[in-house]
């Protein structure tokens, strides 16, 4: 890695991503492939990813909607339902298909009806993916609706989490897109089969981004943007060089229409602009040396598969121009604002 106006890093991995399908795929996948190799691409359709060949068929229309010339695999991922097959779970894995397991609380985000209710019920597929060592992606939020949506994070860790891994030994979990302080310091407490992704836009926004001033959809997202503390641990974790931390960006494409509505849609779209972000967020904490480990090297460790091999240059210079807006036949998807000039260009 050489540091100074330009920074050279090995070529990043996106750890969570939504590539949506159909018109939406099309049009958002590009966003991805030109900066990132490899992404863990989420299950979350309608209907959901659930078994291997859902997988299989999912993954070739992927592949069927690269841009020309793009080098980019998608990383698989099951969707986990109370009637999941250990044996096809096993059978996907073993075949080098599916990379995770993604575990959904029933009704805790978008497209989620289909997932968890009852716990005991997935007790044979954790233990079959214990053996196997095949992690489980966790979205981290008890829905409970006594429960304040901006406590969901640390409530599910003591009531869900904490149960499940004490139950399960041996289990590999990455805590999806943590948003508290809470989740950063439950993953350090714990050892090295305890991962979590952070994404950029957590990193930049607090929840008087999205409600000081007027209500701001473009920033509602699952799990919502919590208080300050937070955001300052996210960044003091990302920033830390820590292997448990990586990059899973959460970049997720909505349609204008139903982000700006009576009841809009949770995910911010960062895909085109997550370099440049990133590498601005990294300098505000005098941390540049260790973006890559962020963003290149902790999440091919926990997921066992080699560092890309090729890199990616970022130069400082005059303000990025990035498009505020991605075109999709189905409609506009608005790009994530930070909010400030963004400076690092990904040259190569
Ligand atoms: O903000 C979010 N958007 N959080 C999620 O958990 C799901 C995602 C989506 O699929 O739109
Ligand atoms: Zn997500």
């Amino acid at each position: 890695m050489s540091l100074s106006l330009s920074l050279t890093i090995q070529t990043p991995d996106d750890w969570h991503l939504h590539l949506r399908d159909g018109a939406m795929l099309k049009a958002v996948l590009p966003e991805t492939t030109r900066h990132f190799t490899r992404a863990i691409i989420m299950p979350n359709l309608v209907p959901p990813v659930v078994t291997a060949a859902d997988a299989t068929a999912y993954r070739d229309r992927i592949l069927a909607a690269l841009p020309e010339g793009a080098d980019f695999t998608p990383l698989m991922t099951l969707y986990l339902t109370e009637d999941t097959d250990p044996k096809d779970v096993a059978a996907a894995h073993a075949s080098g298909l599916v990379h995770a397991v993604k575990l959904y609380p029933a009704g805790a985000t978008t497209n989620s009806a289909l997932g968890v209710a009852d716990f005991t019920k997935v007790r044979g597929v954790l233990e079959t993916m214990a053996e196997i060592g095949l992690p489980l992606c966790v979205h981290g939020e008890v829905t409970d609706p006594a429960i304040d949506i901006f406590d969901r994070e640390a409530v599910f860790i003591d009531r869900v989490l904490d149960p499940i891994r004490r139950t399960t030994p041996g289990l590999r979990v990455v805590m999806e897109h943590i948003t508290t302080k809470d989740g950063v310091e439950y993953v350090r407490a714990n050892d090295a089969d305890l991962a979590a992704t952070i994404t950029t836009h957590h990193l930049i926004i607090n929840r008087n981004h999205l409600l000081v001033g007027g209500i701001k959809p473009h920033y509602y997202c699952l799990p919502i943007a919590k208080r300050e503390q937070h955001r300052l641990a996210l960044r003091a974790a990302a920033t830390s060089g820590d292997a448990r931390f990586f990059l899973g960006t959460d970049s997720a494409p909505h349609v204008d229409a139903l982000k700006e509505h009576a009841c809009g849609c949770a995910g911010c779209f960062t895909a085109t602009n997550t370099m440049s972000c990133l590498a601005e967020v990294f300098e505000q904490e005098n941390a540049l040396e260790a973006l890559e480990k962020f963003t290149s090297r902790n999440g091919p460790g926990f997921y066992g598969l080699p560092v890309n091999q090729t890199t990616l240059t970022l130069t400082k210079s005059t303000p990025v121009d990035y498009p505020s807006k991605i075109a999709c036949t189905d409609g506009p998807v608005t790009v994530f604002d930070p909010g400030f000039p963004l400076h690092w260009h990904v040259t190569t």
